[in-house]
C-alpha cells in the first residue's frame, strides 16, 4: 500500500488538506486542522503572513476581511490585536447548513500554536505568501520550525515542505537550508513554460505545485522529464480528482475536502 513509500516518493499521491479541511470547517483555524488530521489527509497546509510584531500567522488574504469582517492588514496588527478578531462566523453565514456555534469561537492561529498543538505527528505544507511584504519573514520561518523540532536530521522525510509562487523566497529557503523540500506554486498562465524551465526549477526545488485546469497529460509528462513531483491545487469535486489520478503521474493533490479524496485514494 502507498502508505508505507515517503511522501516525496513520485509513486506516493499525497493528500494535502487545502488550509485544513476547509470545505468542513472555517479556514485555517483550529478546528479545520483538527478535522484534516482525523479525515486522515497526509498534509496540514498552511498559509502564512506576518504580523507587525514580527510574528508567523496562518491566513490566506493580506486583507483581513474576508474572514473576520474586520477593516484591515495582517501586517498592521500585533498578534494580540488579531487575537480579538472572530475567524469563524464568515464561514457559518456563508455556509448555513455546515454552520455550528463552535466556529464562532475561532481565532486566527500563530504558526507556532499550530506547531504547539500537532507537533512533530502531522506533516506540514507551509506556504510563505507575499514575502516582498514581510522581511524577515523566511528567517522567523525557519527559526520557529527548528524550535518545534521540525528540521531535525532524522526526521520523516518530507515531514515538513515550504511551498510559494515566489521563486526568490524558495532560493532563499534553499541557501539557507538545502534539506528542506521546496514546491514551485506555478499561476495558471505558466503552463506554457518549457522544459528549460522546468529544470531550473529543479535546481532548488523537489516539485511544483500547479492549478489542475492547467494540467493535461503533456504538460505532466514534460515536469515529470525533469524528475518534479506534480501536487495539483484546488481540487474538491470526486470527479475531477478520479480524472488527474486517471492520467497518472500526478503526485499530490490540494483539496478542501480531505474526506472525499482519502476514499478515493483507498479504493484505487
Ligand atoms: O498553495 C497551493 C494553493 O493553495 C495556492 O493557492 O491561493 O489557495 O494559496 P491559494
Ligand atoms: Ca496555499
Amino acid at each position: 500500500h502507498e502508505e508505507s513509500a515517503s511522501l516525496l516518493s513520485p509513486e506516493r499521491i499525497v493528500n494535502i488538506a487545502h488550509r485544513g479541511a476547509s470545505g468542513h470547517a472555517p479556514e485555517h483555524t483550529i478546528r479545520s486542522y483538527e478535522y484534516a488530521k482525523k479525515m486522515g489527509t497526509d498534509y496540514l497546509e498552511i498559509d502564512l503572513h506576518m504580523t507587525a510584531d514580527g510574528e508567523l500567522v496562518a491566513i490566506h488574504d493580506q486583507k483581513l476581511q474576508r474572514t473576520t469582517g474586520y477593516d484591515g492588514l495582517v501586517s498592521d496588527m500585533s498578534l494580540r490585536d488579531l487575537k480579538r478578531l472572530d475567524a469563524g462566523s464568515w464561514f457559518n453565514q456563508e455556509n448555513p447548513k455546515l454552520a455550528n456555534p463552535d466556529f464562532e469561537k475561532m481565532k486566527i492561529p500563530s504558526l507556532a500554536e499550530i506547531l504547539d498543538q500537532f507537533g512533530t505527528e502531522v506533516n506540514y505544507y507551509i506556504e510563505i505568501k507575499a514575502p516582498s511584504v514581510y522581511p524577515g519573514m523566511i528567517d522567523e520561518l525557519l527559526e520557529t520550525l527548528s524550535f518545534h523540532h521540525l528540521l531535525e536530521e532524522n526526521r520523516r522525510e518530507g515531514s515538513v515542505i515550504i511551498q510559494s509562487f515566489s521563486a526568490a523566497s524558495l532560493k532563499k529557503v534553499h541557501q539557507l537550508d538545502a534539506s528542506i523540500p521546496l514546491i514551485q506554486l506555478l499561476h495558471q498562465k505558466q503552463q506554457k513554460l518549457s522544459e528549460v524551465d522546468f529544470e531550473e526549477i529543479a535546481q532548488y526545488a523537489i516539485g511544483v505545485g500547479a492549478p489542475y485546469q492547467a494540467l493535461n497529460p503533456d504538460l505532466i509528462h514534460k515536469i515529470k522529464g525533469t524528475d518534479l513531483l506534480v501536487h495539483a491545487y484546488t481540487v474538491n469535486q470526486s470527479e475531477e480528482m478520479e480524472q488527474l489520478l486517471d492520467w497518472g503521474g500526478v503526485t499530490g493533490i490540494f483539496t478542501d475536502y480531505p474526506d472525499v479524496l482519502a476514499d478515493i485514494l483507498e479504493d484505487r
